[in-house]
C-alpha cells in the first residue's frame, strides 16, 4: 500500500508540530577532533537545556565550536564525551546513533545545497520521496511550502533561476517538508545581503511561531541572534565553552520597531562587550 492510499488523519487527530516538539538536553559534552597534527579540543563541558518550542541562538567567534555543537545536536557527529537527549530519549547509545531521535529533525546550512537538475518543488519534496510519500501528495506539500516561504510561482523553476535568498528559502522549505519538531540551522542567512536577511528573519520568526518547533540557530550576527531568540548562548573558543546565556524577554512578534528600541540596543551592546572581552 502506498502512502497515498493511507487515509489521512483529520486535523483533530493529527498531532501538530507543537504537540510533537521536543526539548533538547546536552550534558557534559566534550568534542575532540583527532588530527594529524594532534588533537583539537573543540568543545568542553557543554551543558545546555533547550525547552520544547524554544528558539535558541548560538553566537561566538569563528572557531568557537558552534557548528560542532549543531552537528552533535543533529546526529551528524558523535560527542567524545557527555550525553545528548531529545524529548528524554538518548541520542547516542554506546556510540551508536539512535536514528528514531533524529527522524523528526530538519537541518539548514549556510549553503542551500539544492540539486541543480531538480525543480524547486522536487528539491523541497525530496525528503518526502525518501520516505515513500506518493507523487501527488509530494507535489501538494511542495506547493504549500512554496507559499510558506514566499516562493509561490517558482515551483517548476530550477535552482539556477533563483536568487541566493530564494535558494535559501527553498532549503528552509525542504527542511520543513516533514514537519520537523526540531529545526537546526547553521548560519542559514550568512551569504545573504542585509535587506534579504532582515526579510528572512521576519519569515523565520513567523514560521517558528506558526509551527511551534524547537529551533537552534547559529549566527555570527548578534542583532540577528537577539532579534530571533528566546535565549542567546555565547560560546568562547579553545576549547569551546558556554560563556553566558542571555534570556531575551522582548515581546513578540518582533519588528523593525523592536530593533530600534533602547532595550534591544542595550542587550546587543552587552553581548558585544562580552565578545570583546575575549580579545
Ligand atoms: N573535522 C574537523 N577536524 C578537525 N578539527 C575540526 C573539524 N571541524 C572543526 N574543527 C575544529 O574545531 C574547532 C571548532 O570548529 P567549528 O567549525 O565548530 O567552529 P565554528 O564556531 O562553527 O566556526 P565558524 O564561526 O568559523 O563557522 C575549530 O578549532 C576547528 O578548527
Ligand atoms: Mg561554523
Amino acid at each position: 500500500m502506498t502512502q497515498e492510499t493511507v487515509p489521512a488523519l483529520t486535523s483533530a487527530e493529527a498531532p501538530t508540530v507543537r504537540d510533537r516538539a521536543v526539548g533538547l538536553r546536552v550534558s557534559g559534552v566534550d568534542k575532540i577532533y583527532p588530527t594529524r597534527r594532534g588533537e583539537v579540543h573543540a568543545l568542553s563541558g557543554i551543558d545546555l537545556d533547550i525547552g520544547r518550542g524554544e528558539f535558541v541562538s548560538l553566537v561566538g567567534r569563528s572557531g568557537c565550536g558552534k557548528t560542532t555543537l549543531l552537528r552533535i545536536l543533529s546526529g551528524l557527529l558523535a560527542p567524545t564525551a557527555g550525553t545528548v537527549e531529545a524529548g528524554g530519549r538518548s541520542a547516542w547509545v554506546s556510540g551508536h546513533r539512535n536514528d528514531a531521535v533524529f527522524a523528526e529533525f530538519g537541518l539548514v546550512f549556510q549553503e542551500a545545497n539544492l540539486f541543480p537538475w531538480f525543480t524547486v518543488a522536487d528539491n523541497i519534496a525530496l525528503p518526502l520521496k525518501l520516505r515513500g510519500v506518493g507523487k501527488a501528495q509530494r507535489r501538494a506539500r511542495a506547493v504549500e511550502l512554496c507559499g510558506t516561504v514566499g516562493l509561490s510561482g517558482f515551483e517548476d523553476s530550477h535552482p539556477r533561476e533563483l536568487s541566493g535568498g530564494m535558494r535559501q528559502r527553498a532549503a528552509i522549505a525542504r527542511a520543513l517538508a516533514c514537519d520537523p519538531s526540531v529545526l537546526l540551522m547553521d548560519e542559514p542567512f550568512g551569504a545573504l545581503d542585509a535587506m534579504t536577511r532582515d526579510r528572512m528573519n521576519l519569515e523565520l520568526q513567523r514560521i517558528h511561531a506558526e509551527s511551534g518547533a524547537t529551533v537552534v540557530f547559529v549566527t555570527h550576527s548578534i542583532t540577528e541572534a537577539v532579534f530571533l531568540a528566546d535565549r542567546v548562548v555565547l560560546l568562547t573558543p579553545r576549547p569551546g565553552r558556554i560563556r553566558s546565556i542571555t534570556g531575551i524577554d522582548l515581546p513578540r512578534p518582533r519588528s523593525a520597531e523592536t530593533e530600534a528600541s533602547a532595550e534591544f540596543g542595550g542587550i546587543v551592546r552587552d553581548l558585544r562587550t562580552e565578545l570583546d572581552l575575549e580579545d
